[in-house]
């Protein structure tokens, strides 16, 4: 099942590009998870999106062929960080190809609320006319890590804490059969 992953930060040492790295090398038997480049993306520009520049099209393909779609995401002010809404506005035009789109939404946050309300914020926006992403219903499905520093291993740079493991083995196992 190949699965195409967006991550909301550009930081070196990123907890939620820590995230996508352990799950990807976690469900290698089950998932085929490629992580999209999303830094080469240009600002979104409605004068330029019919002919886009270079790295537009090669990032809307690898959507477009995904199977479903993973969202990692810190909270930037409460909401989504500007480069993954840029991103998310590029796929919400032209071919529109989130429409129908099997998706989960993850995220990681150092602080207590573990990215809460940005997750809300994201699930209104993949709701609107141009995006309608079949999401993964939130019911015992949400991935919210909070105090990161307690959860990942900072020689790895993997999560490592065992109950969190568990939970995400879970979500996951329910996300292969909402795309399947
Ligand atoms: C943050 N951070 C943050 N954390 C949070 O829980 N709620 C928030 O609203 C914000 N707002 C915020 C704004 C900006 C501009 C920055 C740079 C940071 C802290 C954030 O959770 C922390 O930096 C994470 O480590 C970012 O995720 P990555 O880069 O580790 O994946």
């Amino acid at each position: 099942m190949k699965i195409a992953a967006l991550i909301g930060s550009l930081r070196q040492g990123s907890y939620n590009m820590q995230l996508a790295l352990t799950m990807k090398e976690r469900y290698i038997n089950k998932l085929d998870l490629e992580i999209a480049d999303i830094r080469s993306l240009p600002f979104f520009d409605q004068d330029i999106e019919l002919n886009p520049p270079q790295a537009v099209r090669p990032f809307l393909r690898t959507i477009a062929a995904a199977d479903g779609v993973l969202i990692v995401t810190p909270e930037y002010n409460w909401s989504v960080p500007g480069v993954l809404k840029n991103a998310i506005d590029w796929l919400s035009r032209v071919d529109k190809v989130l429409i129908g789109k099997p998706l989960m939404i993850a995220g990681v946050s150092p602080g207590m609320m573990g990215t809460i309300r940005a997750q809300l914020h994201l699930r209104e926006i993949l709701a609107s006319p141009g995006l309608q992403a079949k999401l993964l219903p939130p019911a015992g499905s949400e991935i919210i890590i909070s105090s990161a520093a307690l959860k990942f291993d900072e020689t790895t740079n993997r999560l490592v804490d065992e109950s969190t493991l568990r939970h995400i083995d879970r979500v996951v196992d329910k996300f292969i059969e909402f795309v399947g």
